[in-house]
């Protein structure tokens, strides 16, 4: 099984299987992380040059921008940006994009008066030379709001699919604190002092919990296609992924509601200035 070698190289993890997940399932995951965008975006106000990072399919771009009117989307995503793009295009949308690793793309300087980012930044190699290059590019005082899981006992919708899928998955991938991956900024005091040494001050890290919600019908193609399980299950021979899903279903119980599935999303609303 491949798997776990694919979550150690976020490249081929977001330009394979789970970059293309990501693209089938945009609508889907756009409508659940929806409630997260006022969160972001508060504040935020026409003529500032944003840059969104780890931008995916877009959603955040394309809702800066039609505020802003300007928004640079980067990825290391080539099928994620080329459906942003697509959106943007047919939009008639301002917001542009680039795909690079925003670890060491190579920024004008003093370009973006805002950065924010919806869950892109966790997957740094180097979390600290990634703020390091990330500072370049903003302007003196430029704000910077993300948004990142905290970890992962916070979060068990989250790790309710792996957990349930352990035994008959054994080598499914294990998550590592810190590495780069969903939960790698769970530990608030590490990644403030990773903006401090990166040139970013005025560093607030404070709990966001956000009730989100899909309806019950889009649980199945969730579980089939997302997360670690979903990038397994793929691999699976279609009567060992129907067995599977069906025991995941069951544990997914505690979350249906009325036929919607609900959850809270425990995150970091993480706010810095870049260092003047
Ligand atoms: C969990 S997805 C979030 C996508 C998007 N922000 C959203 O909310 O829909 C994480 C994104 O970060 C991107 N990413 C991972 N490492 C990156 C890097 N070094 N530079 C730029 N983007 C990166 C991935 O390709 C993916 O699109």
């Amino acid at each position: 099984m491949t798997t776990p070698n694919l979550f150690d190289n976020q490249q081929r993890l977001w330009n394979g299987p789970g970059g293309q997940a990501w693209v089938d399932s945009q609508q889907l995951l756009d409508a659940l992380f929806s409630p997260l965008l006022p969160p972001l975006l508060q504040g935020l106000g026409a003529g500032a040059r944003v840059l969104d990072i780890g931008c995916g399919t877009g959603a955040t771009s394309l809702a800066a921008a039609d505020i802003s009117g300007d928004c640079l989307g980067i990825d290391i995503s080539a099928p994620m940006l080329e459906l942003a793009q697509m959106r943007a295009e047919s939009a008639g949308n301002p917001a542009r994009f680039v795909c690079a690793d925003a670890q060491a793309h190579d920024f004008a300087e003093n370009s973006f008066d805002w950065l924010i980012s919806r869950f892109g930044v966790m997957f740094f190699a180097d979390p600290q030379a990634a703020f390091a290059n990330l500072r370049r590019g903003a302007a003196s005082g430029a704000r910077m709001r993300l948004l990142a899981w905290r970890g992962a006992e916070d979060n068990p919708f989250m790790v309710c699919a792996e957990r349930a899928a352990a035994p008959w998955l054994p080598a499914l991938p294990l998550r590592r604190p810190g590495a780069p991956g969903q939960f790698a900024f769970a530990d608030a005091a590490r990644v403030h002092g990773i903006l401090q040494a990166a040139g970013w001050d005025d560093i607030g890290i404070r709990p966001l919990d956000v009730p989100l919600s899909m309806p019950e019908a889009a649980l199945q193609p969730y579980l089939s296609r997302l997360g670690p399980v979903g990038l397994v299950l793929q691999q699976l021979p279609e009567e060992e992924r129907a067995a599977l899903l069906a025991r995941l279903r069951q544990a997914f119980e505690p979350f249906v509601k009325g036929g919607r599935v609900e959850f809270p999303a425990a995150c970091w609303l993480i706010e810095a200035r870049a260092r003047g």
